[in-house]
């Protein structure tokens, strides 16, 4: 069959009937699905992998099939094309992947348990069941579920259970919807439940390894979201309840199942007594996002993985508008601006680099679409950039009309712009598809040139780049009047400058509010003037000054050497957002210099000089009643601390470390990996490293256990390292899930050879562990964002360029090759200079 065939071109189900019986001792599941559709052909194709399929009848009579897991199919020849009911009876694994159904481990008192979930997206619903697995494949789904039942357990699903017969679950049936949506759970969970205020019943499950005060935050979130959301969209939420589920073991970080939405721990479970605010914001926004996607992408799908940013770039900007408008004091647009701002910058400016908007076939390839630079962080920038051009009421009144069209049916691009289109009277797919369409994003050049003030745009590389002659319609958001709206062109002049200085009385700026997806290089002149009037600028405008520095720097069209001299500008700012960009861009200069170096101790004072003032006012400790700002700042600069050696903050934190030494669980949770890491790394011994370990391993506290993780590759003592990699594949000791943190963090510090030894030598077993899943090729970008020099760059080719025709692994590979070795080429070019500038700052 050839790859592009789509089985919903051969059968159109309408109606499942899914048995299933899941076995957790003998690890088998056994099942019948009897699908209801339209043939359209009398040779068809139904999705399954991994199974072994016994028998299938089509209408009660037995006929010819096969099956193999090459195509992930099972050929059926039918009689004849129309209506048709097929019953298939299989066999299928419990295999402990994270993907299809799968169990979850955990323990409870000393006792080993296991939670059985479900993850489908994006392609797995064919191993739990035989289904047409796409997402245009729709139907309704009748789910009875048989399992070797343990008193006291419970099960969840899309739907409410109606009845339980003969042992047998049966649920009530869903409405039409994607075969990736579906979900189910059972076993010994905790809960807590409330009612949204027009009726949906909203729900928090978890095992019961937590305490029931860890459910209310996201109990709380969830329920006002759908309330906000069936506001904004003007649709109300269609399905009975919402459960979220927090799964031990969980490959993404949330999912979307409609009306039982699953996620990491670490993604829905907080202590009310004991969370950073950071934490806080995070949980909140993951919860928002997973519920924007109940109506943008379960009740109006994609209608291919093609179109997988209509569901998460969405979803990726939702989060952030439902969270603004119930917790307003957060301030979340701020998180907004640098979290997902700079990595969509940052990445999109690689050539080579995917659009927002991609085709695809190849069900690796499909998994590798979900790039949290591209299709979430671009693809959110770009729909801020719309949202901003055509106002909430439009954007409303839009999607309203988009989900009354295309309810319990699918969607593409060109449709929600057609959407939003009429409501706003612009012609918004025009504009957009030079930002969907095209990859990379343009640098607008403004310059007084003959005593006028002109503009021009031109795509931005980091790194080599192929020109292409690409243009974007960009709006450009300036503060001067005679900038246009959009600028589509490549050069514009906009006038006098002199006059135009005069006119408005504030220095030129564009992209006010840095809500559109380019970066802007000011001309000598431009920039002073700006920087003249550095207070003037709210904390958005100076992040975004040096954010755009800082790329440009990248890019090598400034130097470095030019930026070290203007961070004490910034030192002394209460605004968090403002601290981390200014630290964002210290910490790039690590790179330039060695390790023990004369440069490094420079690098080091100069941390300590931009930092001191700080941690002088804002302390190791939190303060009751304190700023958001203050909360968030504090751990940028303790970290500036750490990295300076700074004595008097070393000692504090060691001190903290000392008092606390019995109940580290309990230290502060925003400070804590700091006083943890500083306690590893500065005055560390093995019985601490013990300790932590096994602190780690004990603990259900996914906070705590984060910090654990953080705190102990920094570890200076080879022997201790070596002892952390021998736990790497000690999935009771460290899950899955959350290798790649530990990973990353053993590389970023003196472990660096032995951890970048264990992934070569044991690539094969990380494939066949986390090989499927989506984390699988973060493990490459991961280690392309810590390597820098010439050696490593070589060992890097040679590990990974045999591997270039991996499904899934291409891209990542060819762009990362090329950051690593841009980044070689930048430290080259460029270290003297900055270092010469950081001693001169220092002396200053
Ligand atoms: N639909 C995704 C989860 C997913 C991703 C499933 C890739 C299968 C493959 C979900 O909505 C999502 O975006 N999850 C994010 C967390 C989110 C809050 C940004 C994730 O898992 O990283
Ligand atoms: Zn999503």
């Amino acid at each position: 069959m050839a790859e592009s065939t789509h089985f919903y071109e051969l059968f159109q189900p309408s109606h499942y009937n899914v048995f299933l019986d899941i076995n957790r001792a003998t690890k088998q599941i056994s099942g019948t699905s009897t699908i209801t559709g339209d043939a359209k052909e009398t040779g068809i194709a139904i999705h399954q992998k991994y199974m072994t399929i016994s028998a299938v009848t089509a209408d009660g009579q037995a006929v010819p099939f096969t099956f193999d897991d090459e195509t992930e199919a099972i050929h059926i020849e039918l009689t004849k094309t129309g209506e048709t009911t097929l019953a298939i009876d299989f066999n299928a694994p419990l295999t402990d992947s994270m993907m299809g159904i799968y169990p979850s481990y955990y323990e409870l008192n000393g006792e080993k348990k296991q939670l059985i979930g479900t993850q489908f997206e994006t392609t797995a619903a064919r191993q739990a069941f035989p289904c047409v697995d796409e997402p245009e494949a729709k139907a309704t789904f009748d789910l009875a579920i048989k399992f070797d039942e343990q008193p006291g357990e419970t099960i969840i699903s899309n739907m409410p259970e109606v009845k339980t017969e003969d042992g047998v679950h049966y649920f009530d049936t869903t409405v039409r919807m994607s075969s990736y949506l579906i979900a189910f759970a059972f076993g010994d969970l905790q809960s807590k439940l409330t009612t949204t205020k027009s009726g949906v019943q909203v729900g928090v499950f978890a095992t019961k390894a937590h305490q029931a005060k860890e459910l209310d935050f996201a109990l709380d979130i969830a329920k006002r979201s759908i309330e906000f959301y069936e506001d904004f969209y003007q649709t109300p939420y269609p399905l009975p309840h919402s459960w979220q589920l927090a799964l031990p073991d969980f490959s993404a970080g949330a999912m979307e199942n409609w009306g039982l939405v699953t996620y990491r721990e670490a993604y829905l479970l907080l202590d009310p007594d004991n969370t950073a605010f950071e934490t806080k914001q995070r949980v909140a926004t993951v919860i928002a996002h997973e519920l924007a996607h109940q109506w943008f992408g379960d009740l109006v799908t994609m209608k291919w993985w093609d179109d997988l940013w209509l569901n998460e770039s969405f979803a990726n900007m939702m989060e952030y508008v439902a969270i603004d408008a119930i917790e307003p004091d957060w301030h979340i647009w701020e998180a907004f601006q640098t979290g997902e701002a700079p990595m969509a910058l940052q990445r999109d400016a690689t050539d080579g680099v995917q659009s927002v908007h991609v085709q695809v076939e190849d069900p690796a390839e499909i998994d590798a679409l979900f790039d949290s630079a591209i299709v979430y962080a671009k693809g959110a920038r770009m729909l801020v950039m719309v949202r901003a051009l055509i106002g909430d009421d439009a954007l409303r009144a839009g999607l309203k009309n988009y989900f009354a069209t295309h309810h319990y049916g699918n969607a593409t691009g060109a449709d929600l712009w057609a959407a939003l289109g009429a409501a706003s009277g612009m012609d918004v797919g025009a504009i957009m598809t030079s930002w969907l369409e095209q990859p990379g994003y343009p640098v607008v050049s403004a310059q007084v040139v003959d005593g006028k003030l002109t503009i021009h745009q031109q795509q931005f590389f980091i790194g080599d780049g192929k020109d292409a002659g690409r243009q974007w319609q960009v709006p450009l958001n300036s503060n001067y009047d005679a900038a246009p709206a959009i600028f589509a062109a490549t050069d514009a002049t906009l006038g006098d400058y002199a006059e135009l200085r005069q006119a408005s009385g504030e220095p030129f700026r564009l992209n006010v509010g840095n809500n559109s997806h380019f970066i802007v290089k000011y001309d000598d002149t431009l920039l002073q003037d700006i920087l003249a009037h550095l207070d003037d600028l709210d904390a958005i405008a100076q992040l975004q000054l040096l954010q755009d520095l800082r790329l440009l720097a990248e890019g090598q069209q400034i130097s470095y050497a030019d930026i070290v001299p203007l961070l004490p500008r910034f030192a002394a700012s209460h605004s968090a957002i403002v601290n981390d960009v200014l630290y964002g861009v210290a910490a790039n200069l690590k790179k330039f210099v060695k390790e023990g170096s004369a440069e490094e101790q420079q690098l080091r004072a100069l941390f300590g000089q931009l930092s001191g003032d700080q941690i002088a006012r804002l302390g190791w400790l939190p303060r009751a009643g304190e700023s958001n700002d203050d909360q968030l700042t504090r751990p940028t600069i303790l970290s500036a601390a750490l990295y300076a050696k700074d004595d008097a903050a070393l000692q504090a934190a060691h001190d903290i470390f000392t008092a606390n030494q019995d109940n580290l669980a309990g230290l502060p949770a925003a400070v804590r990996v700091y006083i943890l890491a500083n306690e590893v790394e500065n005055f560390g011994s093995a019985a601490l490293f013990d300790q932590l370990l096994n602190d780690y391993r004990k603990s259900s506290d996914a906070s705590y256990k984060a910090d654990i993780a953080a705190a102990l590759p920094t570890t200076p003592d080879s022997d201790l390292v070596a002892k952390l990699i021998d736990v790497f594949e000690d999935a009771d000791t460290i899950k899955p899930q959350d290798l790649r943190a530990w990973y990353r963090g053993v590389l970023a510090h003196k472990g660096q050879q032995a951890a970048w030894d264990w992934i070569r030598n044991d690539w094969q077993w990380l494939e066949d562990t986390v090989g499927g899943d989506m984390e699988f090729t973060t493990y490459i970008t991961v280690t392309t964002g810590v390597f820098h020099t010439p050696e490593r760059l070589a060992e890097f080719k040679a590990f990974f360029e045999p591997k270039i025709n991996t499904p899934g692994l291409t891209r990542e590979i060819t762009m990362d090759t090329k950051v690593i070795a841009t980044r070689v080429a930048l430290v080259e070019a460029e270290k003297d200079a900055v270092n010469a500038a950081v001693a001169q700052t220092v002396k200053d």
